[in-house]
């Protein structure tokens, strides 16, 4: 048979989120739903190839529904779950996070955001281990109560570019996002300091390119 491919990028990927301080989502937000998602990360030197150099890791995971998004949740709307006790609750359920090692503070929280069409609000915290201790949480995550049904698994952001400009961190960028999950991925990678923001800007005009 003959293949007609004709791609073209879903036109939902809108810009409908926009920052919004804690205070204000906790109080004038509060009847939307809240979600809470976290980054796992660490440094390290490492070279693909002799070739390709990463300053670090990140964690993110492949959700059911085909998307990439990074492990966390829902809030209990019943009743007045912290929102970083949700978050570890959902890191607990979704990568089987070991809570006595590596559970995340409050003073892990980076930004949220408010989506009024969706009714939705995002937060967003950052965690910093060990390139060791990144490994042992992998590795447990197979172990995790939600892994096979809600999450496909944990993955590794490709923080390179390979000789074309595209493949590695251009490409994974391509990918189908979560809610704002591509956003905080991108803000989450500068804050921490995995890449500056002038790197990080080569990358996404190399992705919006690779996407025309
Ligand atoms: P259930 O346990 O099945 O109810 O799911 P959950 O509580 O784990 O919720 P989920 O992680 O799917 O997050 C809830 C909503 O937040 C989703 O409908 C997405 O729109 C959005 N979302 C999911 N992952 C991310 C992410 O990494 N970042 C952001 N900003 N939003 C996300
Ligand atoms: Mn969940
Ligand atoms: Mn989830
Ligand atoms: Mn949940
Ligand atoms: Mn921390
Ligand atoms: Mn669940």
């Amino acid at each position: 048979f003959e293949q007609n491919l004709t791609y073209s990028v879903p036109d939902d990927e809108k810009k409908d989120f926009v920052p919004v301080t804690l205070e204000v989502a906790s109080t004038e937000y509060k009847s939307y739903m809240h979600a809470v998602h976290g980054m796992i990360y660490c440094f390290g030197e490492c070279i693909l190839w002799d070739r390709y150099k990463q300053s670090g890791q990140i964690l993110m995971q492949m959700r059911c529904d085909g998307m990439v998004g990074f492990p966390g949740g829902l809030m209990d709307q019943d009743y007045d779950e912290p929102i970083v006790d949700c978050l570890n609750r959902e890191m607990a359920e979704e990568i089987n996070l070991d809570l006595e090692k590596y559970k995340f503070l409050q003073s892990d929280y980076l930004l949220s955001h408010v989506n009024h069409r969706k009714k939705l609000v995002t937060h967003f915290y950052i965690h910093q281990v060990t390139e060791v201790e990144i490994r042992e949480i992998e590795f447990s995550t197979l172990k995790a109560k939600d892994w096979g049904h809600e999450t496909f698994g944990t993955i590794r952001v490709p923080l390179f570019a390979m000789d074309d400009g595209f493949r590695g961190f251009p490409v994974f960028l391509a990918n189908r996002f979560a809610g704002n999950a591509r956003d905080q991925l991108l803000q989450g990678i500068v804050k921490c300091g995995l890449l500056s923001q002038k790197e990080c800007d080569v990358y996404v005009k190399s992705f919006e390119e690779y996407i025309k």
